[in-house]
């Protein structure tokens, strides 16, 4: 068991959702947290839910800018004095579109953000990572990323490469005090379709969003996710849905597909 007491976190997209969640439950576990996002106003409130001001300090910091991000962990290394770790979280979905209404600056978009930007604070947080003390490089990837969805399929795309990246990450350093996790969120209940709103594309989606009728809460993904990093977990599957939809993909990869294809028509029906 790692202890996350004064360790030192960058969480990526800590102004909503799992995100939020990540940043002020490390902060709960004796961590400091430099917890940055696009949107300033939900980034306060998220300090704010911290009642030790020492802990968490918001950045405004968009992933996409890869000048601020190849600077960033060194700016929170000065601010702390040591970097632990990063989580590389923020993220966003395509519309709901089929592949072929979709535009190709959503493409474009989509990767810059989940993929991109995720390799960039990478390189640059281990740049800074005092590699003889206990470090953590924790990758967001999705259930998508390993299990199809109809129209979501770059979001999908895009997630695999942060899966790929990730598990190479992990073999690279193997051996070393870098532990690598890469985690497969099912579906959460969070503001991620408006939240990832910004292209005329989203519009032209009409709202139209496959909400579960299940998901895990960001609250529960979040102590699942740091009582895995505790334990120095490789893969960490999140929700029901993601625990079993990956045993079934390995079991049956076209039958899992055609589920999932089968299950998203039923409620883009109605
Ligand atoms: N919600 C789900 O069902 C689900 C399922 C699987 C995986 N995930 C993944 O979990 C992660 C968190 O998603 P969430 O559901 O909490 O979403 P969310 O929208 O609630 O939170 C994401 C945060 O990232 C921020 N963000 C967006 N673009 C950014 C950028 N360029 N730079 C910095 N911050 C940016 C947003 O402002 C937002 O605060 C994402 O990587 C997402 O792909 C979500």
């Amino acid at each position: 068991m790692f202890s996350l007491r004064n360790k030192v976190f960058i969480v990526t997209g800590a102004g909503s959702g799992l995100g939020r969640e990540l940043a002020v439950k490390l902060t709960g576990r004796g961590a400091k947290v430099a917890a940055c996002d696009i949107n300033e106003k939900t980034l306060e409130e998220t300090r704010s839910m911290v009642s030790d001001p020492e802990l968490i300090k918001p950045y405004f910091l968009d992933v996409t800018d890869s000048a601020r991000v190849n600077a960033f962990p060194g700016i929170v290394k000065a601010h702390y004095k040591s970097l632990s770790g990063v989580i590389n979280n923020a993220g966003i979905i395509q519309p709901f579109v089929k592949f072929s209404e979709l535009p190709e600056s959503e493409v474009r978009r989509v990767f810059d953000i989940n993929f991109f930007g995720l390799v960039d604070m990478t390189r640059s947080a281990l740049r800074e990572m005092d590699r003889n003390q206990d470090g953590f490089i924790v990758n967001i990837s999705s259930m998508g990323g390993f299990l199809p969805v109809p129209g979501q399929g770059v979001y999908g795309a895009s997630k695999a490469a942060v899966k790929l990246f990730t598990e190479a990450l992990y073999a690279e350093m193997k051996g070393s005090n870098i532990h690598v996790s890469v985690v497969f969120p099912g579906a959460m209940a969070t503001n991620i379709a408006a939240n990832s709103l910004g292209g005329e594309a989203m519009q032209a989606s009409s709202g139209k969003t496959a909400v579960p009728i299940k998901s895990t809460t960001p609250d529960v993904a979040a102590n699942i996710i740091i009582n895995s990093i505790e334990r120095g977990k490789f893969k960490i599957f999140v929700g029901k849905d993601s625990n079993m939809m990956q045993k079934v993909y390995r079991l049956m990869p076209v039958t899992s597909i055609d589920i999932m294809a089968k299950k998203i028509r039923k409620m883009t029906a109605g």
